[in-house]
């Protein structure tokens, strides 16, 4: 047990409430978490919806938030939101199945709303910097047959770079592939994985 107090980001993405890999896999990595104290969990599912960004709401993104009107204040509340979670936390613990090669289309809703100038990144002398480091993120992978990996795998690298993007480059898969063929062995598998993994090191981050 650990008296340091941690903030872990659930976010689970797939389609799916029962039967699905992604969240059985990222629930028993959290549990690992909160077993070791003082664990405070944010959870986030984007499964549930969440809209696409508009005309307006860009306009409003780029616009300084000292200069947007109400209404415009108003459509990014959600965002806000969204973001005040990643600052929040210290760990996040993402659910993603593979779908269609890449993310589930969710997943990709929540990007557009959480990668923002300003926010969670901004403009310097070299570029963009990421303002979310010290971060460590632990992702569970499900798919039917793409290994993580493999060139047909277009959702970790994406994640990873949306992640090292806003600054989060501490990164870790566990994956259960292959759960089309072999399900029992893939899910086995990713459970060895999440139970041996290191997760004391994310409370010095
Ligand atoms: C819409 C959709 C698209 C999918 N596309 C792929 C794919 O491109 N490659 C793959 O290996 N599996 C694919 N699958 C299989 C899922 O990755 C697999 O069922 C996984 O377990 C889903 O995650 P979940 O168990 O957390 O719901 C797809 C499933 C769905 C529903």
């Amino acid at each position: 047990m650990t008296s340091t107090p941690l903030t872990v980001l659930k976010l689970d993405s797939s389609g799916r409430k029962s039967g699905s890999v992604s969240r059985q896999l990222s629930t028993r990595l959290v549990e690992r978490f909160t077993r070791q104290g003082d664990v405070t969990v944010i959870e986030r599912d984007v499964a549930d919806g969440l809209p696409a960004v508009t005309e307006e709401w860009i306009g409003s993104n780029f616009t300084p938030s000292a200069d947007r009107s109400e209404d415009q204040a108003a459509l990014l509340v959600q965002s806000d939101t969204l973001v005040a979670e990643l600052h929040a936390a210290d760990v996040l613990v993402i659910g993603m199945p593979i779908y269609n090669f890449g993310v589930p289309a969710s997943l990709k809703s929540w990007i557009d709303l959480i990668c923002r100038a300003g926010e969670t990144f901004q403009y310097g002398e070299n570029g963009p910097e990421g303002l979310l480091s010290g971060k460590r993120a632990i992702v569970t992978v499900a798919s039917g047959g793409v290994p993580v990996g493999s060139p047909m795998d277009h959702a970790t690298t994406y994640l990873s770079q949306v992640l090292g993007f806003v600054g989060i480059t501490d990164v870790t898969y566990v994956s259960a592939t292959g759960l089309a063929m072999d399900p029992d062995a893939a899910i086995k598998s990713a459970e060895t994985e999440i139970d041996a993994l290191n997760i004391t090191q994310a409370q010095a981050a």
